[in-house]
């Protein structure tokens, strides 16, 4: 089901510089750490790799607790998150840069463990004594690295004398070693592939350990955080629970809070999670605007009013959203419209319950990583998504989130804890405009939304029976603006055509064709045009993301 996400919360940023060190510190409440729940954490400084996030999900799948942060954190920050060991991450810059991104003092001075990845490596060794030098030989992609030393990050995974894959990606490379430090691992394209300084517990890697393509990345870093730095991964989601827990019975206290429940993953966990911690001091509000999947709309006030016994208003508002609709054909203007709407029925809903002084929302890691871009330029809107506008403002109101330190995968393995059904922990994303964004360039109707309706359904039963449905990041189908002419039985048909979409993807940002065999692509085909009456074409869409968007609006 849908998932708003109010623009208030969301702190990304974009293009810093040093000379514009305005994050260092500005989001300090977006981390909000709990010294008995994270007393083992990492901190990941971020140099600006498209991958630094993976990074953090390497270190939590192995039950150590991080964060990322700016590069230009500053020192006192550092020091009161008090890290058991830090995590440099790559970057696009060359420490020649003018400007180039300096490591804070402070990581050094902790005398903590340090580990640094790309340019976290060679800014490491730049700034302790060694040289980087731009390299003729530039490294991308696959690569093989021999072991020549043993070292800690070794233990267990890799032996001297072997062999490994990695994934470089570089183009400067260390050429002389800082003072203490000696190469543990070389490269055809970088003598010093891996370097080591064991007194201080300084290292670095001049390849990705955190993606898939560094087969053994990951025991690699969990050496880093549990040998190294001593980290003993207790970081699970039945302890994240409890002190979640605890955490929003402090805030609360005795005061009400009212949820905007849409069913989907992240705003269910919020609500569930809440109702365990302060019971009918919750209200939840579900705005039914009438463009949900086939079945959504029950389900939800089955399980959440039904299974969990959460206090639950259940408006359906689909007449008001569908009249607003009436004509409307540009993707834009539906998004807003619905935008629009839902706060004023969300608004009028919470002013009818009164009194209460908090809002949760399902506000996710991601959203609040302060992140480092050094792409620059500006960015084009290609769609308002999200964009319903300051609720937290215009309610006047406090925030409970208490997913702001998870990311997604986390808040499915959370939703499981908490026993919510696997359908709607598993669920694909679904977009908050609805089925409105799937009936492209046409005006949306009760009639064009059933049809829809049977064939998505249809679509998604098959998708599930065939075991596919948890591969798939998105599937659905699409209702298209065009009649066609046919042939059943022995008559002539003039009906419309719907396509089929699914996508693989990590984020939604690119996205993947699922590759369907064409016997299940026809039997769906099949049984979508002998059963939906008013559909007699059946098409598959096969963009990627980019140059296609996932959604078809
Ligand atoms: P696109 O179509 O931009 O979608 O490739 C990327 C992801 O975002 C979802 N999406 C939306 N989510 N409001 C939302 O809450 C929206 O207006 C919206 N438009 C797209 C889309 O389903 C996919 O998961």
């Amino acid at each position: 089901m849908y998932a708003y996400r109010f623009p208030a919360v969301r702190r990304k940023r974009t293009a810093p510089t040093r000379e514009e060190p305005a994050m260092s510190g500005t989001a300090q409440d977006a981390t909000i750490t709990d010294t008995a729940l994270h007393a083992d954490r990492i901190l990941i400084l971020d140099f600006g790799s498209q991958v630094t996030q993976l990074i953090a999900r390497r270190v939590r799948e192995s039950g150590v607790y991080c964060e990322i942060w700016p590069f230009t954190a500053d020192e006192e920050r550092i020091r009161a998150f008090a890290p058991r060991g830090i995590i440099l991450s790559g970057g696009p810059a060359s420490v020649h840069d003018e400007g180039a991104p300096v490591i804070p003092e402070v990581v050094f001075a902790l005398n903590i463990p340090v580990l640094g990845i790309c340019y976290g490596e060679q800014a490491m060794c730049n700034q302790l004594g060694g040289k980087v030098e731009g390299s003729d030989h530039r490294e991308f992609g696959r690569a093989f690295v021999d072991i020549t030393e043993d070292c800690a990050l070794f233990r267990g995974v890799w032996a001297r004398g072997s062999r490994e894959q990695v994934w470089m990606s570089h183009g400067d490379r260390v050429t002389q070693l800082p003072p203490g430090f000696r190469a543990v691992a070389t490269s055809e394209g970088a003598p010093f592939a891996i370097i080591a300084d064991e007194g201080r517990r300084l290292y670095g890697v001049q390849f990705h350990p955190e993606v898939v393509h560094t087969p053994h990345g990951a025991a690699l870093l969990r050496n880093f955080t549990h040998n190294v730095a001593g980290c003993t991964g207790t970081w699970t989601m039945a302890r994240f629970r409890d002190v979640e827990i605890e955490k929003i019975r402090k805030q609360v206290g005795d005061k009400r809070v009212i949820c905007g429940l849409s069913g989907g993953v992240d705003s269910s966990v919020a609500a569930v999670l809440i109702h365990e911690a302060i019971g009918d001091q919750l209200t939840c509000i579900f705005v039914d605007h009438g463009m949900l999947r086939a079945g959504e709309a029950e389900e939800v006030v089955k399980t959440f009013r039904g299974q969990f016994n959460i206090k639950l208003i259940h408006r359906d508002a689909s007449d008001l959203f569908l009249s607003a609709l009436e004509g409307v054909t540009d993707p834009e203007v539906k998004r807003k419209t619905i935008g629009r709407l839902f706060i004023e029925v969300f608004e009028e809903e919470a002013a009818k319950i009164g009194g209460a002084e908090f809002l949760a929302q399902g506000t996710l890691y991601p959203d609040v990583i302060e992140s480092v871009s050094f792409t620059g330029g500006p960015s084009v809107t290609i769609k308002s998504h999200h964009n319903v506008g300051g609720l937290p403002e215009r309610m006047n109101m406090q925030l409970v989130e208490p997913l702001r330190e998870l990311f997604k995968d986390e808040v499915r393995d959370l939703g499981r804890e908490l026993e919510i059904p696997e359908s709607i922990v598993g669920r694909h994303p679904f977009p908050g405009p609805g089925l409105a964004i799937r009936i492209p360039s046409d005006s949306i109707t009760r009639e064009k939304l059933d049809l829809l309706r049977k064939a998505d359904a249809i679509y998604l039963e098959e998708i599930r029976n065939a075991g596919l449905y948890d591969a798939i990041w998105q599937a659905f189908a699409v209702l298209l603006p065009v009649r066609t002419v046919g042939v059943m039985g022995d008559g002539r048909t003039y009906d419309q055509a719907v396509a089929l979409r699914a996508v693989t993807s990590t984020d939604g940002m690119t996205a993947e064709v699922f590759p369907f065999d064409m016997g299940f692509l026809n039997r769906v085909a099949s049984r979508i045009v002998n059963e939906v009456r008013g559909i007699n074409r059946v098409t598959y869409d096969i963009t990627s993301k980019p140059p296609g968007t996932i959604e078809w609006e």
